[in-house]
């Protein structure tokens, strides 16, 4: 058989940890097995009736060719009223680009701007496709880790600690995948703040669960704080989470002009515009009646809320509230060094993950593919009785752990050895 080499920017990224934690859950429940799936980052619920509507008729009107490569001025109109009406936003339609989901709208930034060996910085936790976007554009991620007591936010001294001559980019994604943590007012304007000291380093805010928000807190959009950034920032934004849309494959990104004419020229050789008719059904998703998002959220925040209080009686295991996004993050340091009954150590939380798949039948996604090891990330968009029988099964799991305190100081001492 022919031999197939990969390039060097294909070998160095892997399939997106979600996606493998599904696979492998979905194998293991092929082999007869049930296994409760928390691992999934998208709405359970359908495209509403009237956005599909919309698709049906721009379908039946004929829209179904190539549009203007940016995408079709009544969608970057529809977008530039979206951010003028709920951000307080001022981008004309040529400030906007269409792309093959929010995802696209990254990979094509990067894919314009990157030079090999620019840094961009990564907070950490992260949402794994940041760093392998910049890595197969050649750039070089620059992970900073937040712990939980920061919140799993960045601080503005880390920030300052870590920008060099090299630094291109600043990821900040708010709400965040996969800590849930969204940044205040006050959060924003210091980091806003240091950016103004670095001239050279633009901002990509990843907006995508702008409406996934739980509880009270300010909504002032970064731009509004700091306007003078606007012109090396880029909004990315889409359909697929709230307005549940993620097969449709539709976003956008709004930015500095000279920032969206490259990224169109990238789209124009690669992709070309979204599919017409995705673009259709956001324009009309966009001007249409918000109530799906408000009555999806609140479902969302029901669970959520189930999610937590189930947590909370397991001994062993800390989630601070998720704000927003689609997920809980979980610390599970206390739990790595104990025993599995079958004798073996938790040695990592890629090895407790696996423990919770195979012996208890739980899917999760380890902390270790989000930047975070001690960590595992629950996902709150499943059916309450998922939710209820995920949390069964994981008290079930940390009970049967052995938590002898001599073992686990042996055993955490070796792990920091070796590491
Ligand atoms: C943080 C974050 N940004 C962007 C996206 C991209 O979403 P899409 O490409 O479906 O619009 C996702 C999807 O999971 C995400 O979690």
């Amino acid at each position: 058989m022919t031999e197939l080499i990969l390039s060097d920017r294909a070998a160095r990224i892997g399939l997106a940890p979600n996606a493998a934690a599904k696979a492998r859950a979905q194998a293991l429940a092929a082999s007869g097995r049930t296994v409760v799936e928390l691992t999934s980052g998208e709405p359970d619920f359908d495209t509403p009736d009237w956005i599909k509507q919309a698709a049906i008729a721009a379908l039946a009107a004929g829209e179904t060719k190539y549009t203007a490569q940016a995408g079709t001025l009544d969608l970057r109109n529809a977008i530039s009223e979206k951010l003028a009406r709920e951000n307080g936003l001022d981008y004309s339609a040529a400030q906007i680009i269409a792309c093959s989901g929010g995802k696209h709208v990254i990979y094509n930034a990067f894919a314009a701007t990157l030079r090999a060996g620019d840094e961009v910085i990564v907070p950490a936790p992260y949402w794994q496709s940041f760093p392998a976007m910049v890595s197969i554009n050649d750039g070089t991620p620059v992970t900073l880790t937040a712990s939980r007591e920061d919140g799993y936010k960045l601080t503005p001294e880390r920030l300052e600690a870590a920008i060099t001559a090299h630094t291109r980019w600043l990821i900040l994604n708010t709400p965040a995948n996969p800590s849930g943590a969204v940044y205040s007012s006050d959060e924003l304007t210091a980091l806003a703040g240091v950016l103004r000291r670095h001239p050279h380093v633009w901002l990509l805010l990843d907006e995508i669960y702008e409406h996934i928000r739980f509880d009270e807190g300010s909504r002032t959009h970064l731009l509004t704080l700091a306007p003078d950034l606007a012109d090396r920032t880029l909004i990315v934004n889409g359909a697929s989470k709230s307005f549940a849309m993620t097969g449709w494959r539709i976003g956008y990104g709004a930015g500095p002009l000279g920032l969206i004419r490259a990224m169109t020229i990238v789209q124009s050789q690669s992709t070309s515009a979204p599919s017409s008719i995705a673009q259709a059904a956001l324009a009309a998703a966009l001007r249409g009646d918000q109530s799906f998002v408000r009555a999806s959220v609140a479902a969302y925040q029901e669970r959520r809320d189930l999610l937590l209080e189930r947590l909370r009686d397991i001994d062993g295991l800390h989630c601070a509230a998720p704000q927003g996004a689609f997920f809980a993050f979980v610390d599970c340091s206390s739990l790595i060094g104990s025993t599995m009954p079958d004798g073996k150590p938790v040695r990592s939380d890629v090895e407790f993950v696996d423990y919770l798949l195979f012996e208890h039948g739980l899917a999760v996604v380890d902390g270790t593919s989000f930047g975070l090891p001690n960590h595992f990330r629950l996902s709150i968009v499943a059916d309450r009785d998922a939710i209820i029988e995920g949390a069964r099964r994981l008290a079930a799991a940390v009970k049967a752990l052995a938590r002898d305190t001599d073992v686990t100081h042996v055993l955490r001492t070796e792990t920091t050895e070796t590491a």
